[in-house]
Order: structure tokens, then C-alpha cells, then sequence
């Protein structure tokens, strides 16, 4: 639409004079949000901005192999870093949810510090003083400071160890003016693919919010095969815009008794948390099809062997988060 247009064209004209020949970077955790903002300041400035995806292990089933496709279309510079075992060891042994977040959080910084030492690092001071960091802030994450925040809300920049002393921290934030519907749609006018645009929200931290209990790579291989089922039937039934998210959700502490195949099962539940919003502040369970949740429900029983049990969490937010943890 025009309006979106006219973001678009005065958002880069403003980034243009920011930035001016200098360069930026930005961290791209797979969502819309970080997407469209850093395409925008590639229509500004080109190759000048480098786009970082850190792999920390804790994606959906096929999400990076697609994530990385999608953005190798989009931008010039992009630098797709493996850090998984980095990221699932220095978890073993943790459950409690904000220490996971933490050590999440702390990892990303940690990974994404040295694709900001290989970009601004060789920089002789004085050709440019100012490093540009490019974040998807969204409207309801200023009103709401720190909701929706996490691994991708980079807070701590100073004392990086390998850059210039002198060098200073910028942010460039194009998107925020705006609404999540309103980000979509300047993702289309852009001319992003739809797995881009239409990408349901997924947090920061992963699947490793998803575990409830220790983060370990049985338990993520057991929730990936489960989520990809629940998300393959909702697509199937056509559904995927009419749900704002849907977390599945493993108890990986607690086991239930079932039967199948031909015996007596001990298992794991797992939780299915469909979701609609405007803006995740505030969210109301999804009425979905009774036909569409026994559709998943039977799939995961049968082709998941870990998980015996399927529910369905009626909870809207408030008092439930989205997420369990
Ligand atoms: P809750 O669970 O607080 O989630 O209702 C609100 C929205 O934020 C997402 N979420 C996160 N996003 N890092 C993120 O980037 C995080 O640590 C994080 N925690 C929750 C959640 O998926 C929902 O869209």
C-alpha cells in the first residue's frame, strides 16, 4: 500500500543519512521482524550491511536449512554461524527457565561479539567512529520494554574485546513505528518470500524454552519431530494466518502411562498451545478445529514413539505467558 511505501522510501533515506558510508550489522534470528528491518537497511546501504544468523541448535525441524535459503536470497553479506554444540553444552544440566534464558542470552552475545570483531574490528579509527547495529524493535516492544525481548535485544556492546576503544554503539531501529500486521505488510511491499513475511513469531531461545526441564538433543529431536506434525496439519487445514502462534510444548520431566503398538507405554506428554493475537501482549487461546487437533494428536501418538499423550492448553494470556517458560 502507499503508506507502506512511504515508510519504506523515508526510512531508508533517514538510514542513508545515519549511516552515511559507514557500516552495519545486524542479527537475524529467523523472524519478520529482524527480516524486513534488515532488508530495509539493505535497500539503503547494500553490502555496507553484514546480517548475522547464529544457529544455536534449538530450531524447529528443517527451520535453518529454510531460514538460510530464504535470507541467502535477500542479502548480500550474510554470515550463518553453527554454533549449536556451543550453545547445547553450556545448557546440559540446566532446567530452571531464566537460567536458560540467561546462558541463551549470554551465548548469543558471546557468538554474535565475534561477527562484530570480524566486521568492525579491522576499521582504522577515525574512517568510522560509529558502528551501526540494525534491530527489529517493534512498536509494542517500546511500550512494553523488555516483553518479546530476549536473545534477539542486544543490550551489552562495550568492551569487546578486538575493536577499536573509540569505536560507539548505534542502533538502527526502521521499524519502531509499527505493528506486527503493519511490518508484514512493508515485508511484502519489499517483496520478501512469504515464509518470510507469514512466519509465525518464535522466540529467541528456541525449542529450549519449549523443553520444560533440561535442554538436551534426544528431547529437542523428540519435540522437533512433534512440532513439525502439529505445524504441517495446521498448514494442511489452511489455518496458518488465522493463528497468531502454536508452540508445542514437551513435559520432558513428566511421563504418563499409555498403550500402544502393543504394550504398555511410558511416555512423555507433550502440549499443544495455539494461540491468537494482536501483538502478544495480551492472547487468547485458538479455537481450533476439533478434527484438526485429533488429526494431530493421532499422527503424534503414532509417529512420535516418545510421546503418548497429547493436550491441549485453554489458557488465554493473561494469566498464561504464550510460552511455558
Ligand atoms: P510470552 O510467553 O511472554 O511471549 O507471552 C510473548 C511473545 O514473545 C515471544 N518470546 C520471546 N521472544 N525471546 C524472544 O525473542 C524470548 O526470550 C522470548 N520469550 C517469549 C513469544 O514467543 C511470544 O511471541
Amino acid at each position: 500500500t502507499w503508506t507502506m511505501l512511504n515508510i519504506i522510501d523515508e526510512q531508508v533515506e533517514l538510514i542513508r543519512d545515519q549511516v552515511g558510508e559507514g557500516r552495519a550489522i545486524c542479527a537475524l534470528s529467523g523472524g519478520v521482524d529482524s527480516a524486513v528491518a534488515a532488508a530495509i537497511v539493505e535497500r539503503a546501504i547494500g553490502d555496507r550491511l553484514t546480517c548475522v544468523y547464529v544457529d544455536h541448535g534449538m530450531m524447529r525441524l528443517g527451520e535453518t536449512d529454510q531460514v538460510k535459503r530464504d535470507f541467502e536470497a535477500v542479502f548480500s553479506d550474510l554470515d550463518v554461524v553453527d554454533a549449536s554444540d556451543q550453545f547445547l553444552d553450556a545448557l546440559a544440566g540446566v532446567s530452571d527457565p531464566e537460567d536458560k534464558r540467561k546462558i541463551i542470552g549470554r551465548e548469543f552475545i558471546r557468538t554474535f561479539e565475534a561477527a562484530e570483531v570480524r566486521v568492525f574490528g579491522d576499521l582504522a579509527a577515525g574512517t568510522q567512529a560509529t558502528a551501526y547495529l540494525v534491530q527489529g524493535t517493534l512498536y509494542p516492544d517500546v511500550v512494553e520494554s523488555g516483553g518479546g525481548a530476549g536473545t534477539s535485544n542486544i543490550k551489552s556492546h562495550h568492551n569487546v574485546g578486538g575493536l577499536p576503544d573509540d569505536l560507539q554503539f548505534e542502533l538502527i531501529e526502521p521499524l519502531r513505528t509499527l505493528f506486527k500486521d503493519e511490518v508484514r505488510a512493508v515485508g511484502e511491499q519489499l517483496g520478501l518470500p512469504p515464509s518470510m513475511v507469514w512466519r509465525h513469531p518464535f522466540p529467541g531461545p528456541g525449542l529450549g524454552i519449549r523443553i520444560i526441564g533440561e535442554v538436551t538433543r534426544d528431547r529437542l529431536d523428540i519435540l522437533r519431530r512433534a512440532d513439525a506434525i502439529a505445524r504441517e496439519e495446521l498448514t494442511h487445514a489452511g489455518l496458518d494466518r488465522d493463528i497468531w502462534q502454536f508452540p508445542v510444548v514437551l513435559l520432558a520431566d513428566v511421563r504418563s502411562v499409555g498403550v500402544q503398538g502393543d504394550g504398555r507405554t511410558y511416555g512423555h506428554p507433550v502440549v499443544l498451545r495455539p494461540v491468537t493475537s494482536e501483538d502478544a501482549m495480551t492472547a487468547d487461546w485458538a479455537r481450533v478445529p476439533y478434527d484438526v487437533l485429533e488429526a494431530i494428536s493421532t499422527r503424534i501418538t503414532n509417529e512420535v514413539a516418545e510421546v503418548n499423550r497429547v493436550t491441549l492448553d485453554i489458557t488465554s494470556k493473561p494469566p498464561g505467558t504464550i510460552e511455558w517458560e
